[in-house]
């Protein structure tokens, strides 16, 4: 059948890439895709979704799966649906558990999921006298979609006061920090684990570590995030027992019984405090750059995967991984994550060397075709992936692979899946 991917970055691209050659897909569209997705498929570009769900139509696209997270908050699921389409994503009332931390947070608590302690207010004499009662640092949450950037660890009490009443004024992200959440500081290691859900079931992939800090030694601003790995051996057996059933579980019961069961990808961030996976915040897609590093460990057919998902019928599949590590690398851009900066020419070396060719692989983001020259235009550029037989073979494959591929200003993190091989 034809298939269609909403969005234009590595993770739609890493989707793409693996769906591809399966049996299922005749062809691939993208929307609006990038300067390489055109290599997978078609791209188009249609902003309206009602028209998306009539191009589906006419050009018999059985299957769309969403990438980001706007489309799915903006409704696009329930466009589709409502024409009869098949469609992989949360409703746009499920998708609050991205769109709004207070809608999250009072979720969690609801259904007893363990999260840090909090607040959820729009007043700022509330929003002090809480302050007043934690010690630094302390979290401070603008409750809309901030492009992740909503987020402020205060080091002192002044420093969180002052973020309160940025956002609470409106000055630091307009009517995304109207309402606020404030919340104590989970001091552990993150992971980030991804549930892929049919409303009732789920299948648990395996877990992944980002690193969203520019720099290495987890220092500099936050990004989207600069590389990623999986498995790790951060988590074992119990602690995936211990999400399934003080997470994942409650959180399907709970959207049901809310009226807006979970279809889609349930992102996970956790913080492992004293072996305890407390929750962190829910994201309603796949992480980018996790979802580059997982889908080449999929031993079963990816397409497989999401449309059981899609259609209900997660409980007929045995999904299997390859016993491998992968590990993903993000080049961005010189001014990256302050501002644009100008179109780099890309150029990838040939690489000679059989084992490394035949175990890395680009997934390309921030990149466009401009007079039918691969440039860097975006932020996040491409992420080189290395599969291994280890974190550090794989690592050190990624690695040689970020050697063969130039662009004027390209910045990389040395020290991917460091939490994993000190
Ligand atoms: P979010 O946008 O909710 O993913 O938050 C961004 C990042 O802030 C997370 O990935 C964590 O690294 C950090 N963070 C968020 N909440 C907390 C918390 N309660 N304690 C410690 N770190 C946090
Ligand atoms: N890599 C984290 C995210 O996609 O939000």
């Amino acid at each position: 059948m034809n298939v269609m991917i909403l969005g234009a970055g590595g993770r739609e691209y890493s989707i793409g890439r693996a769906m591809k050659d399966d049996e299922n897909v005749d062809k691939l569209y993208f929307c609006p895709g990038n300067g390489a997705t055109h290599n997978l498929g078609e791209n188009v570009d249609i902003k309206d979704y009602h028209e998306l769900a009539q191009f589906a139509k006419d050009n018999d696209i059985e299957f769309t799966i969403v990438g980001p997270e706007a489309p799915l908050v903006d409704g696009v699921v329930d466009i589709f649906k409502a024409e009869g389409l098949t469609i992989f994503g949360p409703s746009a009332q499920a998708a609050q558990l991205e769109g709004s931390k207070v809608y999250m947070k009072n979720f969690l608590a609801k259904y007893d999921i363990p999260t840090a302690a909090y607040i959820e207010t729009d007043h700022i004499e509330t929003a002090f006298k809480f302050i007043d009662t934690l010690d630094a640092p302390i979290v401070v949450k603008a409750d809309g979609l901030c492009g992740g950037k909503g987020v402020i660890i205060a080091m002192s009490r002044d420093e969180a006061k002052k973020a309160t009443s940025e956002m609470l004024s409106g000055t630091s992200f307009g009517d995304a920090g109207l309402k606020i959440i404030i919340e104590e500081f989970l001091d552990g290691y993150e992971l980030s684990m991804f549930a892929i859900c049919d409303g009732d079931d789920f299948v648990l992939l395996q877990a992944a570590q980002d690193h969203k800090r520019l720099l290495d030694g987890d220092k500099g601003p936050n990004t989207g995030g600069m590389g990623a790995y999986a498995p790790t051996p951060l988590v074992d057996d119990e602690l995936y027992e211990k999400v399934k059933d003080r997470v994942i579980r409650p959180t399907l019961a709970g959207m049901k019984k809310e009226g807006a069961p979970f279809e889609g990808v349930l992102f996970i961030g956790i913080m492992v405090v004293n072996g305890e996976p407390i929750t962190l915040e829910f994201n309603v897609r796949f992480g980018d750059p996790e979802c580059e590093i997982l889908m080449p460990l999929m031993k079963s057919s990816v397409f497989d995967l999401f449309y059981k998902a899609a259609t209900g019928k997660l409980n007929e599949l045995n999904v299997e991984f390859y016993d491998k590590y992968a590990v993903g690398v993000v080049m961005a851009s010189k001014d990256y994550p302050y501002s644009s900066s100008t179109p780099a020419q890309i150029i990838v070396d040939e690489i000679h060397h059989e084992e490394i060719a035949n175990n890395t692989h680009i997934s390309y983001a921030g990149v466009s075709l401009l007079d039918d020259t691969l440039c860097a235009t975006g932020g996040r550029v491409l992420v080189c992936v290395g599969l291994g037989d280890s974190i550090k073979q794989a690592r050190d494959r990624a690695y040689m692979l970020c050697g063969q591929v130039h662009f004027a200003g390209k910045k990389i993190r040395t020290d991917i899946a460091y939490q994993a091989l000190r």
